[in-house]
């Protein structure tokens, strides 16, 4: 099944970064609501970390079926890669969201987020890495907006091959990656990003 066009994609994974093995779940909006309805513990501890990554006590996971609704254009499509660490009660180490269109072949990163205790193990640069693996062969672009002050973050993205390209809102850097041409992005022409973390 190619996760870019099953809209009921789920799947589950293992993958090792340093000396640590994780659990992976790479889903579609689809495959969310599945996981609301069926894995409830991991369904709350999802919650629990977006609510820390947003600073919002409130926050629920519908929200991210209310966001693929109202935010995106109709041609779009949502993938989430989520990582967890069997070893310490399946907590949740990692998020990140791809939302594309497959007419535009273009991509939008958002939602990328390491638990504080797993940081600087290179699980963003991982995680980030193996959302464009399983999709480059559908897209020829991926953009982004980081806080410019986000140091760690804009680390992560460099080395994934983002090249900043220009200044966003709210003080921010959009950064690009153009997969069809060796060389980087920045001379396309896109459309603005309205900031979602
Ligand atoms: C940004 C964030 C996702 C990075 O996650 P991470 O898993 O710790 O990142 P990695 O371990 O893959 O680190 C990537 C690189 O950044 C470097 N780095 C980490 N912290 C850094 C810092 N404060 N300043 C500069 N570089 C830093 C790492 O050393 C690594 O480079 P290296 O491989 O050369 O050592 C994480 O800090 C986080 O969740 N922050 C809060 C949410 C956030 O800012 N999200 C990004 C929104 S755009």
């Amino acid at each position: 099944m190619d996760p870019l066009t099953a809209p009921d994609f789920y799947k589950d994974g293992a993958v090792r970064i340093g000396d640590a093995e994780y659990q992976t779940k790479l889903f579609t909006i689809r495959g969310l609501l599945h996981i609301i309805r069926n894995q409830k513990p991991f369904a709350s501890r999802l919650e629990k970390a977006i609510q820390t990554y947003r600073g919002h006590d409130e926050f629920r996971l519908g929200y991210l079926v209310l966001e693929y609704l109202d935010d995106e254009p109709d041609d779009a499509e949502t993938l989430i890669l989520v990582l967890s660490d069997p070893s310490k009660g399946d907590a949740i180490v990692s998020t990140c969201r791809l939302s594309y269109s497959l007419a535009k072949k273009s991509g939008y990163i958002s939602l990328v987020y390491t638990s504080e205790e797993f940081r600087g193990k290179g699980i963003c640069q991982h995680t980030i890495g193996h959302l464009l693996e399983t999709t480059k062969h559908g897209l020829d672009h991926y953009h982004l907006l980081v806080d410019k002050p986000n140091a760690a973050a804009i680390k992560c993205y460099e080395k994934n091959g983002f090249v900043i390209t220009r200044d966003g809102e709210h003080n921010t850097h959009r950064m690009e990656l153009d997969v069809s041409k060796a060389g980087g992005a920045g001379k396309r022409k896109t459309r603005k990003t309205r900031r979602r973390r």
